[in-house]
């Protein structure tokens, strides 16, 4: 297939934790994975999303690094996935002004993640506001058309659809309308039992940083069906968020055992639970290596996203004059 002739992809991940967890590399990362032979990818490290809530200014340095060595020690491809940061392309915020200029406030309002942070924080920023606008812009600056995401950002996306209706019926066909691509872990679960894993929540995540034994504590710890109180009680893999996390990494023949085993109380929730961590630590150690070697080089790491900024600064030029030009400013 000729490059012209693919789909674009764009994803984005904040760099809001040390480390992606094993939700964001599940859902977002792997849906990279799936499109890097088929799509025209592009992936950014959206620094300026992660400072619409109270940070540090020195971890953020480090964190957009970390997380850009996390994509590519994931498997991430750089000479067929174009990686880069957010802020070296100032034009997705010029283009998130003029997109905002169209939406109505309450849009902003009614979004899940603006109400959850705001609660969580006791206030919101006006950045936190805007934050869907500027993601409809990095998505919409591209012309993309597939983004692969984890549920939490599906109203996000729906948002972005509704941007770009209101741009073509009110100035003419310009961007499509992105979809969003669910991948199969789409959904995981805190290990708390609360609410999904979340990079600003430390607390029950699985961080790909997290070495065997961390793994192996914080699954041991790990909430499970509420309903089995002790050993010989019988479970429902369903209300088990450790069973759910098993779903992505155990093969089938083997997960059929552990329903069974769970619904009779034939296995224990601590047996289960070692498989589930021999899963993830082999599925790691080999990210991890990598991880270790691409953080010894930064340089090499900083170049990719040097390179990256070089492809999409001129491909955002363009569609920015477009949109000017048809809102009358140029
Ligand atoms: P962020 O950084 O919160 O998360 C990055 C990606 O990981 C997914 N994700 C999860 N998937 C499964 N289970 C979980 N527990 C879980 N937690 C997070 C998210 O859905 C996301 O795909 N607003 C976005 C970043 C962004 C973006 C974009 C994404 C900015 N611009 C344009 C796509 C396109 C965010 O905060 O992701």
């Amino acid at each position: 297939m000729s490059v012209k002739m693919r789909k674009r992809m764009f994803t984005g991940l904040q760099p809001s934790g040390e480390s992606l967890h094993i939700g964001n590399y599940l859902s977002a990362v792997k849906g990279v994975l799936a499109l890097q032979d088929t799509h025209d990818c592009i992936l950014c490290v959206v620094d300026y999303h992660a400072i619409t809530v109270p940070y540090e200014t020195e971890s953020l340095r480090r964190r957009k690094l970390g997380i850009a060595a996390e994509y590519l020690a994931a498997g991430v491809d750089s000479n067929r996935v174009t990686m880069m940061v957010q802020s070296d392309v100032p034009e997705h915020t010029e283009l998130a002004w003029l997109l905002g200029c169209l939406m109505p406030v309450p849009k902003f309002e009614q979004l899940p993640t603006y109400k959850d942070k705001k609660t969580r924080y006791g206030s919101a920023s006006f950045g936190l506001l805007a934050y869907p606008i500027l993601m409809a812009a990095d998505i919409l600056i591209y012309k993309a058309e597939t983004v692969p995401v984890g549920k939490d950002q599906l109203p996000h996306l729906e948002f972005a659809r509704e941007v770009a209706r209101k741009f073509n019926n009110t100035f003419g066909q310009t961007f499509p309308e992105p979809q969003a691509r669910l991948n199969e872990g789409a959904y995981i679960p805190s290990l708390t039992g609360k609410g999904a894993m979340a990079k600003s929540i430390a607390k029950g995540n699985i961080n790909l940083s997290d070495d065997p034994d961390t793994i192996r504590k914080k699954l041991a710890q790990a909430v499970t069906d509420p309903a089995r109180i002790r050993r010989r009680d019988p479970g429902e893999p369903t209300r088990c968020p450790v069973y759910t996390i098993h779903t992505c990494y155990t093969p089938q023949a083997t997960l059929d055992e552990i329903t069974q085993g769970c619904r009779s109380a034939a296995i224990g929730c601590l047996e289960c639970k070692h498989i589930l961590a021999d899963g993830i630590v082999a599925d790691l150690a080999p990210i991890q290596a990598r991880r270790e070697e691409l953080l010894a080089h930064p340089e090499e790491v900083y170049e990719i996203l040097a390179q990256g900024v070089a492809i999409c600064r001129p491909l955002a030029q363009e569609t920015l004059n477009e949109v000017r030009q048809k809102m009358g400013i140029d």
